[in-house]
């Protein structure tokens, strides 16, 4: 129950143990149509350039930005958490200039700001966090945001590490050019193929940049020779967490999509109501509350460190701290993919109770246990 790797299927545990095939094999070519299809299924798009890139989520966004940055273009990038912050750091490796639109970590960019950041800098590009996992906020209004970004021929990057398979993300409905995530969030996989996906405006920019990308392993130009037609060799396909993606996009097919946003939301929402009632306070406000990503604040005198260790100690539950901003001053509590279910909740709420009580606080377990269960009993 942290900010990930959530618990991973039984299901992709067992496919992970399937002996290897060479990533040029036939049957191991029609293994990655399927995953490219179940991608495309997932992400709501149609776009051709769908992959899993070799790495954890972090690789993603680099082969995002890394290709589609040239040297001296202007980013804007997000000031409202730790994940903006790093695609910030990226841009600058991929000798771009970063700009940021700024708002409080807790709370979601404002599409006035964009506007405004959009027209006084006219950035080649305009990336954003759509679920910040530093902070628990949902960034609302996405297809506005793209469409200011779009009308003054910026380029749109979205980082989905902590929604896809979770909470609702439509790529072409909102006009997103590029967007990637991971594995270990929401589609409850081991971290180590994470997808990405482009559309034709963002394969233009790539296929027409003066020089290559400074990433050897991550340039798409040659790794669309493996994922697209030709099927030739550019470096080995990490084949173990290639059938663990697919099982894992398998899994959310059978459930279905929007059914799955609706379960996590269901299932975060009665955990959010647990952890209110138990008297803590939510750290980003209802309307862009992140289900997969709950944040509460520590209570005063309590020490945040000690409980979490407390937890997954008598406990067995992992929850884990604040990032950047936020250290010290939140938990963060996932609830994602095959860990967002009922039996989760309860021991959660039950566990982090005891474990305040022990160090000092005084929470209201009953209350925390009662609003938690009557949440799930409204979600049957
Ligand atoms: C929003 C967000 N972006 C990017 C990343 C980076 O992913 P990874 O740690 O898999 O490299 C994370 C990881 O937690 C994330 O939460």
């Amino acid at each position: 129950m942290g900010p990930g790797p959530s618990d991973v299927h039984p299901r992709v545990l067992r496919a992970m143990s399937t002996p290897l095939i060479g990533h040029l094999d036939p049957a191991f070519l029609e293994i990655m149509d399927q995953v490219q299809e179940l991608l495309r299924y997932a992400l709501r798009t149609g776009n051709r350039w769908t992959i899993p890139v070799s790495g954890t989520g972090s690789a993603a966004m680099e082969a995002a930005i890394a290709n589609l940055v040239e040297p001296g273009d202007r980013v804007l990038v997000p000031g409202n958490g730790y994940f903006g912050l790093r695609m910030e750091a990226m841009v600058e490796r991929a000798g771009g200039e970063p700009a940021r639109v700024e708002a409080p970590w807790g709370r979601p960019l404002d599409p006035d700001d964009v506007r405004e950041a959009v027209e006084r800098h006219s950035p080649a590009i305009f990336a954003f966090v759509h679920a910040e996992t530093s902070t628990g906020v949902l960034q609302p209004h996405v297809a506005e945001l793209a469409a200011i970004a779009r009308e003054h021929g910026a380029l749109v990057i979205a980082d989905a590490v902590t929604s896809l398979g979770g909470v609702e993300l439509r790529v072409d409905e909102w006009g997103l050019d590029a967007v990637y995530s991971g594995g270990q969030k929401c589609l409850s996989c081991p971290p180590g193929a994470s997808p990405l996906t482009l559309g034709e405006r963002a394969m233009e920019k790539i296929r027409e940049r003066a020089e290559p990308v400074r990433s050897w392993y991550l340039d798409l130009s040659l790794l669309s020779h493996y994922w697209g037609d030709e099927r030739s060799y550019h470096h080995t396909a990490p084949i173990t967490n290639v059938y663990a993606l697919r099982e894992a996009l398998r899994l959310v097919a059978e459930e279905g999509i929007e059914a799955r946003w609706a379960r996590h939301l269901r299932v975060a929402r009665a955990l959010r109501s647990g952890l209110a009632a138990l008297g803590l306070e939510p750290h980003a406000e209802e309307a862009f509350w992140l289900p997969s990503l709950t944040t509460v604040r520590i209570p005063d005198g309590v020490d945040g460190g000690r409980v979490a260790r407390r937890l997954l100690a008598e406990h067995g539950i992992e929850i884990a701290g604040g990032l950047g901003d936020l250290a010290g001053r939140v938990w963060r509590v996932g609830c994602m993919g095959h860990s967002a279910r009922a039996s989760n909740v309860m021991a959660l709420v039950a566990g982090l109770a005891a474990s305040i009580e022990a160090e000092g606080g005084s929470p209201d377990t009953a209350a925390g246990l009662a609003a938690a269960a009557e949440g799930l009993a409204e979600a049957d």
